[in-house]
């Protein structure tokens, strides 16, 4: 089956509304600095200077919990991935602000930054409220799927974490499914508290602010990679 892996293409907007002045001068003084490399292998040392945990955010959005974990874990190195222009600005502003030397980004596919990091080396991967793509018949642009799956679960550490929130359930229920399928994760829920409420190291989402605000509810999955 088709899935992110192969079929290399972004559905989401890459822009949306025109950047101000003081944003599009942040994008041209801030985002070269903190872009990783084009091309090429990619590793803690040419990141960040030195042997550090690495941890990946795939579609961070605006970067309110990537610069939150940068700032929680300020000896680890974390790599934030989003395509949307305007989310990345977003980023940008948190980077500055918040004077977080940890974290560098790709404005771009995440899965093009994953596969050039060395196997078995990242920490962590955070994948918070993926695209539902709802319908069956774009299933195959999901996530969550068992092509992006095998790449995350090639580059986590054995004992490494990856963590899924969604507050879509067919999302949530199609996840619960490819996830139980995988010899490689182990799912860290011992009781329903541990994926209905948000652990205390799991910084709040744009996306998941907007989700309560709606009447959803919000499923936090936790898996170790074995
Ligand atoms: C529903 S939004 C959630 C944003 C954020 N994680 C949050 O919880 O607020 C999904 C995000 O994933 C991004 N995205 C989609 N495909 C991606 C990919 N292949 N690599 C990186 N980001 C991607 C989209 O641009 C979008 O910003």
């Amino acid at each position: 089956m088709n899935d992110p892996t192969t079929i290399r293409r972004l559905y989401g907007r890459r822009q949306g509304h025109k950047l101000r002045a003081g944003q599009a001068a942040l994008v041209e003084e801030w985002l070269p600095r903190l872009s990783v490399a084009e091309a090429g292998p990619l590793d803690a040392a040419t990141l960040f200077g030195d042997d550090r945990p690495i941890e990946v955010e795939i579609g961070f959005g605006s970067g309110e919990h990537l610069a939150a974990q940068a700032e929680a874990a300020p000896t680890h190195g974390f790599i934030g991935c989003e395509p949307f222009l305007n989310g990345v600005v977003g980023a940008l502003g948190h980077v500055r602000d918040r004077g977080l030397g940890n974290v560098r980004l790709h404005m771009g596919d995440a899965l093009t930054v994953l596969e050039r990091l060395p196997d078995a080396s990242v920490e962590r991967v955070y994948l918070l409220h993926p695209d539902p793509w709802p319908k069956a018949r774009h299933a195959k642009r999901r996530m969550i799927n068992h092509g992006p799956l095998d790449l995350i679960a090639a580059k986590l550490k054995p004992g490494g974490e990856f963590r899924l929130g969604t507050d879509d359930p067919t999302y949530c229920r199609w996840s619960m499914m490819v996830m139980n399928a995988r010899r490689d994760f182990d799912w860290l829920a011992k009781t329903p508290h541990d994926f209905l409420d948000r652990p205390a190291d799991w910084p709040e989402t744009r996306y998941e602010r907007k989700a309560r605000r709606q009447g959803h509810e919000v499923w936090y999955f936790r898996y170790r990679r074995r």
